[in-house]
Order: structure tokens, then sequence, then C-alpha cells
């Protein structure tokens, strides 16, 4: 059976891209935030994941305005750097798990999820840059990356709730996947950041720290942020955290933080980051919820091996 080992989150800002591909990476201002990696490259190299799942915002690269999915998974076989207006980043392609993809594609459709399936696509900095904080600047990605896109440029994106509830159908997904795979799944973009208009440059220290503790202790609680909530405390951009909440959502309601880091700014950007584990199973109490009740829709569900972790489109409960 595949599992989650872990979930990580990044920010993304495409001058730490240009830092790395431009050798700028030891300037003290790009230091700054690049030795707050240091230590996740080294977790990352240590943890070794079979595949990573990669919840990412695609900036105009490969979905113009004239088509702009919610949630779109690549299923394809590789994704090739996209060109953001200076050429391709000179990184690997990163190589994609069809296999995994196209069953958790079926896994989470069938649970009501729509999400788009994409068979080919170019993957922009969203993607690219939180890779090289992870693994830094091999010459091949060494494991496989299933990107997912989430849309958080044009009004409406997804609500902070319906991500964190994707997460946990992804887990359900994960966990029904027959090969014994591990999995990391990323959660990426924010912090707190406006790039245009009159509150360009805004950064908020306060909610952003505020928000890694919760999204480690009490994901719960950040569920129930709204549109404008994001939009006031963390700048237009902020929203990108709702990503966050897809990785946390698949994870286990209690994890082990491992490692945390956070550094203002990079360009507009306040850049933060942390690394959740789960905990292994043996070692923790898994409190499983009674099966065989009667769901949302009103079919019976029967006891299957991944049970424990049903998706309930009504667990959690908001007000939005
Ligand atoms: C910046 C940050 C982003 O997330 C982005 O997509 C573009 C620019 C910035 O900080 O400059
Ligand atoms: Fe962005």
């Amino acid at each position: 059976m595949a599992r989650i080992i872990a979930g990580v989150t990044s920010s993304h800002v495409p001058a730490i891209g240009a830092a790395i591909d431009l050798g700028k990476t030891e300037e003290p201002y790009w230091k700054r935030v690049f030795s707050g990696f240091e230590k996740s490259k080294e977790w990352m190299a240590k943890a070794k994941p079979d595949v990573v799942i990669e919840v990412y915002n695609d900036h105009a690269s490969a979905f113009s305005v004239e088509m702009i999915p919610t949630f779109a998974l690549g299923c394809a076989a590789e994704f090739p750097p996209a060109d953001e207006g200076w050429g391709p980043r000179p990184v690997p392609v990163v190589k994609g798990h069809p296999k995994l993809a196209a069953h958790i594609a079926q896994s989470v459709i069938l649970d009501e999820f729509d999400l788009t399936i994409v068979n080919k696509m170019e993957v922009d900095h969203g993607l690219t840059v939180p890779l090289n904080l992870m693994f830094g600047s091999p010459k091949e990605w060494p494991c496989p990356v299933i990107p997912l896109a989430v849309n958080v440029v044009v009004f409406p994106p997804p609500t902070a709730h319906r991500c964190f509830m994707l997460g946990r159908a992804i887990r359900k997904a994960v966990e029904s996947y027959p090969e014994d795979l591990r999995v990391v799944v990323m959660g990426t973009g924010g912090m707190s950041h406006q790039i245009s208009g009159p509150r360009a440059g805004l950064i908020n220290s306060k909610f952003d720290k505020a928000y890694l503790d919760a999204i480690a202790n009490d994901p719960l609680k950040l569920t129930r942020i709204s549109h404008v909530e994001f939009m006031r405390e963390a700048g237009a951009e902020g929203i990108e955290m709702v990503m966050w909440l897809i990785m946390r959502g698949a994870l286990d309601d209690k994890v082990k933080e491992v490692y945390r880091f956070y550094t203002v700014p990079a360009s507009n950007t306040a850049v933060g980051h942390i690394i959740l584990e789960n905990i292994p199973r043996a070692a923790a109490k898994v409190k499983r919820p009674p099966v065989g009740k009667k769901t949302v829709a009103g079919r019976s569900s029967k006891p299957k091996r991944a049970a424990a972790h049903r998706v309930k489109h009504d667990t959690v409960r908001t007000k939005r």
C-alpha cells in the first residue's frame, strides 16, 4: 500500500528561481533565504520519497485566462519547464507518475471532487522553485512529481475548506494504491504578499506565523478563513496559502513538526516553510471512526481497507 509519510510547505517566489539560475545564492540577501532550506534538503535526501505530489499554482503559463481549471492533476509522463518570458528555466524536465496520478484522479473524482485531468502541461516557477528549495539543483529530479495545479489567480479560487477536504480525498486515494510507495505531499505558495495595487509590498508576519502554528497544530481553524480574510490579512496573493491546506488535509490530524523557517522578504513575499511528518502507524494510536454508517449521500459505505480515512464531505463544518 502506498502511504503519505510527510508534508512540506514552501513559498514559490520567481526571484528565488532567478537567484539560482543566475548564480546569486551566495549574495547576502539570497543567502538569508537559501540558508533556511539547508536542513530541508538534508531532510529530503534522507526521506527519499518514491513520489512527490506537488500542489502548486500556475501563473498563466500552462492555463491562460481562456481556460481556468480549479483543480488540475498532471497525469502525463513528463512536464517541461514553461517559458515565463525569459526562456524556460534551466531545470530538469519534471517526470510524472502517470499510473499513480490516474489512480488518484479516478479515486478523487469518484469521491465527488471534479478535478481536471491534464495529459500535457508545462510547469512554471510555482512548481519548479519549491523543487529547487527542497532538492537543490540536481541534473535530474530524484523522484517522480505529480503536479496538482490549483486556481488561485482568478476569482473564485477554491475555499480553504474545500482544499482541506481534497487533501483528505487524495490521502484516501494514495492509501488505496497497491504498490508500496512512500509519498511526500508539498503545498506551495504564500506566505503574505501583494504584488500590485495600492497595498503592493504588504507583508503580515503576525498572520503568517499564526498560520504556520495552525498548519501544524490546528489546521481545522484555517479551513474557516474566508477569501476576504486571506486578502485583507495576507494580501491579494496571500490566497495562495489555501494550497497548503490540500497538503495538510492529506496528513494525519496529529503530526510531528520537524522543521520550520520564516524570513522576510524574498522579492515582495514572506517566505514560510514547514516540514510535518506523519507519525508511523505502529507508534501512533490510530483512532478509527465507525465504518458501515450512512454517508452524506445516504448510501451505505462498506468497510474497506482504507476505511479509517474515508472522506466525509461533511466532516468539517465551517461558517463561511
Ligand atoms: C512574487 C511572488 C509570487 O508568488 C509571484 O507569483 C510573483 C512574484 C514576488 O514576490 O515578487
Ligand atoms: Fe505566486
